[in-house]
């Protein structure tokens, strides 16, 4: 593998500037779609209370944590305090519910490691997923939004590294490459570690936000509109960040020692981790601490055929940023 370190990047990328922009601005859902999924939300609010008066239902996921593309499935969160009832036949009976009003495709995947509800709202066309009692996808969910409000890059850099990612097919979890949320921290931890930094390290600092989700710890500093020029003093265009992006996971990670954690603002080591062996399916080959549940390695689900995959990826990325003539088309051709 040839190290690359001393390469910079082309003048003219900068020329490109412009199109990534658009790429950028083409990719942000309609004022519409938002009213849309609103409706939805209010109308699966309104079964919901029926069963369960208590009971609350917040949007998560990219809908909810403002890195979300126009035309995206929405994440719902259920939020119940029902012990009596196990989360399992709270999914089915929510399922029943769903079914018997006029919602479509209605499926309980009870066995996935998120045990969900699916469905398709014929109404607006759009599709959503519900989890149950998943507190910890909401507390993530608004650490994303915040640091997003903090520099207006890190949104510009996520679309697109998420565009890259979906065209290329490498954010499939289920075929052992990343997740759109493995994608985000990834932008996030590249973006503290810029010199001088372009986002700052929430969980670092003195914590002005505190909850406890299933059973973990959750504080950071949310006052994020204090911040707002916290990455004045770095000049980098987005053009150049996404060169630089792709440059690190392509040539500079070391995918043997190094842990990225947006938690701590660094990079980390597997030693200290105790990552450094494959346990059951735990491989940890592309390592990506989550910020919260942080014996949570996102790069779990990546084996020994994703990551050769994963890494060409990031290496087709980088050259094309470097060489090719018409980066904006080439770089998310179809795989
Ligand atoms: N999530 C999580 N842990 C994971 C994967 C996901 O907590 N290992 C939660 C996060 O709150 C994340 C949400 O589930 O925001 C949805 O995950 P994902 O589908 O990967 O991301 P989205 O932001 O919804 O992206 P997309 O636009 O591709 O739907
Ligand atoms: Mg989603």
């Amino acid at each position: 593998r040839i190290r690359r370190r001393e390469l910079r990047s082309p003048h003219n990328l900068d020329s490109f500037g412009p199109c990534f922009f658009s790429i950028f601005k083409s990719l942000v859902p309609s004022e519409d779609e938002i009213v849309k999924q609103e409706q939805l939300l209010l109308s699966l609010r309104k079964l919901v209370k029926k069963e369960w008066p208590d009971a609350e239902l917040h949007l998560y996921g990219s809908c909810a944590n403002s890195f979300g593309v126009s035309n995206s499935d929405i994440d719902v969160c259920l939020a119940i305090n029902d012990y009596e009832i196990s989360k399992l036949d709270i999914l089915l009976k929510l399922a029943d519910i769903l079914e018997s009003s006029n919602l479509q495709n209605v499926q309980a995947l009870t066995h996935a490691r998120v045990p969900i509800v699916k469905m398709m709202d014929p109404v607006t066309g759009i599709s959503c997923d519900i989890c149950v009692n998943n507190l910890l996808a909401l507390v993530n969910t608004k650490l994303l939004k915040d640091y997003a409000q903090i520099d207006q890059r890190l949104r510009q850099l996520a679309f697109i590294v998420k565009h890259w990612a979906k065209s290329r097919r490498v954010n499939e979890t289920y075929q052992g490459t990343l997740s759109s949320y493995a994608y985000v921290l990834m932008c996030i931890h590249f973006l503290q570690t810029r010199k001088p930094a372009i986002l700052p390290c929430l969980q670092g600092m003195e914590a002005t936000c505190r909850v406890i989700a299933n059973e973990t710890e959750c504080a950071y500093f949310d006052k994020v509109e204090k911040l707002k020029n916290f990455g004045a003093r770095n000049k980098e265009s987005i053009t150049q960040l996404l060169w630089a992006f792709f440059h690190y996971w392509a040539y500079w990670h070391d995918y043997t020692n190094d842990v990225i954690s947006v938690r701590t603002g660094r990079i980390i080591s597997k030693q200290e981790k105790d990552w450094t062996r494959r346990i059951g399916n735990d491989r940890h080959l592309i390592c990506i601490e989550d910020p919260f549940q942080v014996s949570h390695d996102l790069g779990r689900v990546v084996d020994k055929f994703s990551i050769k995959i994963l890494r060409e990826e990031f290496e087709r990325a980088a050259d094309i940023l470097q060489y090719n003539s018409n980066p904006t088309v080439t770089l998310f051709e179809p795989y």
